[in-house]
């Protein structure tokens, strides 16, 4: 992992004692290292922006977002992925230009499209034939021209969990590459006055290993694109080709630099592009997990510790589900350590439970860890995408703070959610009174 080292026996990230921000903040607490992202961003400017010409890389912002994370991507040069009216106004409060937005989602509200129109964002990515319709409307009814891309599902195999799979047909994002479909759609941005079809947006499925489903994509959608020239004489102007670089997690994952990805994409999209006589449309792409996932570890303090002999060990955490649902929404795996003896050896495997009300509640089967007692802190890897972004107040369990760290220094960016806040919006009926 980077960004840790040990010292005196402790966990060391971003240059802070993890212990100690433990005891300063307070458990649960997410831990996002600024040094992480910011490598990650230099990553895509030397590795993509800089690399190819006409490009353009979007943070997809559903990974992690906060007025903080907006700045850093503004800074660092990418654009902003949103998904909702939520998403867009944090990138509203935190001064994001715009125009560097691009606003997905399957199910755009009547609300947030005007959200985001009212506030012009850059693109708006176009989910399906209903909403080209509404996006049309509504720019109308506000004076406004609104650039568009149509999201496709480009029907190729995904090799991942079918819950973060997106880019097989059969799925509730995109408009299927179906001639009746596809060309109707693609007719009706052509023609409605105020929409400008700037061309087609993929995203076959994230924490990818392999290349072949982008390249798969690329394939299908140069020879969309070919056809579309040939139709209606439209020029393609943009082809995003979403997110979903995988990073690592546990033993077994095996991440591949962003180059693995983005030079075979352009690649096989100047190949087509010279096999189909095509212009070379500018380039984006869209990763979230690839930039902020490593930058982020949660720390926990160790509650009670049930042994059931000849079975396993228990060991309970002061979080669990409400800080991080992956692991009972889709099985996803995890790596720690007890980070006040992260130099012990590790002679024992026990279970990482949540304090929730779930037998699903488990962050972590069968982890390698040194005798572990009640107090001990754990310190788990990898938690920076949607893990923040997925909390929620089940059992009533406040959220985490988040702090940001960087050579030593400590700054919270999210504060820990109180009791109060999680009362403040009930309401007693006068009857109940
Ligand atoms: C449209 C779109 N773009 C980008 C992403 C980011 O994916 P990842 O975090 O795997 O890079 C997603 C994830 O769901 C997505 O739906």
């Amino acid at each position: 992992m980077p960004n840790l080292n040990i010292k005196n026996g402790n966990l060391i990230f971003g240059g802070c004692d993890t212990t100690w921000l433990a005891k300063e903040f307070g458990t649960p607490l997410y831990v996002i290292s600024e040094e992480i992202v910011k490598d990650r961003c230099r990553e895509i400017r030397d590795e993509f922006l800089f690399k190819y010409q006409n490009t353009r890389a979007a943070y997809a912002s559903k990974a992690f977002l906060n007025l903080a994370m907006c700045k850093i991507v503004e800074r660092e040069g990418l654009d902003l992925d949103v998904v909702s009216g939520g998403e867009i106004y944090t990138a509203i409060k935190a001064n994001f230009p715009m125009e560097r937005v691009f606003f997905h989602g399957n199910n755009k509200a009547i609300e947030e499209l005007e959200l985001a129109i009212n506030n012009d964002v850059g693109r708006i990515v176009v989910d399906n034939i209903w909403e080209i319709e509404l996006i049309n409307k509504i720019a109308k009814e506000h004076g406004k021209k609104v650039k568009v891309l149509f999201r496709i599902t480009p029907g190729v195999e995904i090799d991942t969990h079918k819950y973060i799979s997106t880019g097989q047909k059969d799925s509730k994002f995109g408009i299927p590459l179906t001639e009746n479909v596809i060309f109707e759609a693609v007719k009706k941005g052509i023609k409605y006055e105020n929409i400008e079809l700037m061309g087609f947006h993929f995203h076959v499925g994230s924490q990818l290993f392999s290349n072949e489903s982008h390249i798969g994509a690329v394939e299908r959608v140069m020879v969309l694109i070919k056809e579309i020239k040939d139709r209606f004489g439209f020029v393609t102007r943009e082809l995003n080709t979403g997110g979903g670089y995988g990073i690592y997690y546990t033993h077994g994952d095996d991440p591949k630099p962003l180059s693995y990805f983005t030079d075979a994409i352009m690649e096989k999209i100047y190949k087509k592009c010279d096999e189909l006589i095509l212009d070379i449309p500018t380039v984006i792409i869209e990763p979230g997990r690839w930039v902020i996932g490593e930058a982020g570890i949660t720390l926990y303090t160790i509650g009670s510790i049930k042994e059931i002999p000849d079975i396993r060990t228990y060991v309970s955490v002061d979080g669990g589900i409400p800080d991080n649902p992956r692991p009972a929404l889709y099985g996803a795996k995890y790596d720690a350590v007890i980070a006040n003896k992260a130099d012990e050896e590790k002679n024992k495997v026990v279970t990482i439970s949540g304090k929730c009300c779930e037998t699903g509640d488990i962050l972590i089967w069968n982890l390698k860890v040194p005798e572990v007692e009640s107090g001990d802190i754990l310190a788990v890897f990898s938690t920076g995408a949607y893990n923040y972004s997925m909390s929620n107040n089940y059992n009533r369990i406040p959220r985490p703070a988040v702090v940001l760290v960087n050579e030593g220094n400590a700054e919270i960016i999210v504060e820990r959610e109180t009791y109060d806040d999680l009362i403040r919006k009930d309401r007693v009926p006068e009857y109940l009174r």
